[in-house]
């Protein structure tokens, strides 16, 4: 399974990169508004750090202003995927971005038929929000499991990339399901790491290796 931050943050990207468990980055335009800088500077800064997957989202609305910006975005670098939102927009241009070789993440998906869709529009990466669904009181990790056995039943290629994860509890399920992505704030990533046994253990040894005669 591969881990991704759901982050514009350098400093995020940074830490997780260097200790070795980042899979990839996916952005968002809230993401990007946070850090207050330029869209295209950050992700430059990103890619440069080897990071082999960048999703960067469009921010138009209408099939050739997709096309537009996705063309825009993937000549970038090579580890750029351009995020299209699931409307009848995004599916054509997903459609013909994805028969121009590009990859393509197709976001705001948040029923089992978009995810369907999204696949038959040859998405590389799909991604259901369950936070969100969570909030409204739906079961954000039932639409995981439908989407993972519709994929399996017809051997689609789609990776599923689990959004808007909100706690580890989300990525463990994601794991049990079989889920190819989930994407993270620096937070949940951050508590996948930690456990407070380790830390008391590690304390524990370190105390008693006091103990060990040395020299
Ligand atoms: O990047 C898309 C998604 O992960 C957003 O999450 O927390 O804003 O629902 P959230």
């Amino acid at each position: 399974m591969q881990l991704f931050l759901d982050t514009a943050s350098l400093t995020e990207i940074r830490a997780m990169w260097e200790i070795g468990i980042l899979d990839g980055v996916t952005t968002n335009p809230s993401l990007v508004a946070k850090e207050g800088r330029k869209f295209e500077d950050v992700l430059r800064e990103i890619c440069a750090l080897g990071v082999p997957s960048v999703s960067a989202e469009v921010v138009a609305t209408d099939t050739d202003g997709m096309l537009r910006e996705g063309r825009h975005l993937r000549e970038i670098h090579p580890a750029i995927y351009v995020k299209a939102p699931m409307t009848p927009a995004g599916l054509r241009a997903t459609k013909i971005l994805a028969q121009e070789g590009t990859r393509v993440n197709m976001t705001l998906v948040f029923s089992a038929n978009q995810a369907l869709l999204a696949a038959k529009v040859g998405a590389t990466y799909v991604s259901p929000f369950i936070g969100r669904l969570d909030d409204q009181g739906e079961e954000g990790m039932e639409l995981i499991r439908d989407i993972v056995a519709i994929y399996r039943n017809y051997r689609f290629s789609t990776k599923v990339l689990v959004a808007s994860v909100r706690h580890p509890i989300h990525v463990l399920e994601a794991a049990r399901i079989g889920a190819d992505i989930a994407t993270m704030p620096y937070a949940v990533m951050e508590k996948l790491v930690q456990h407070p046994l380790t830390d008391i253990g590690l304390a524990r040894f370190l105390k008693d290796w006091e103990r060990v005669p040395k020299g």
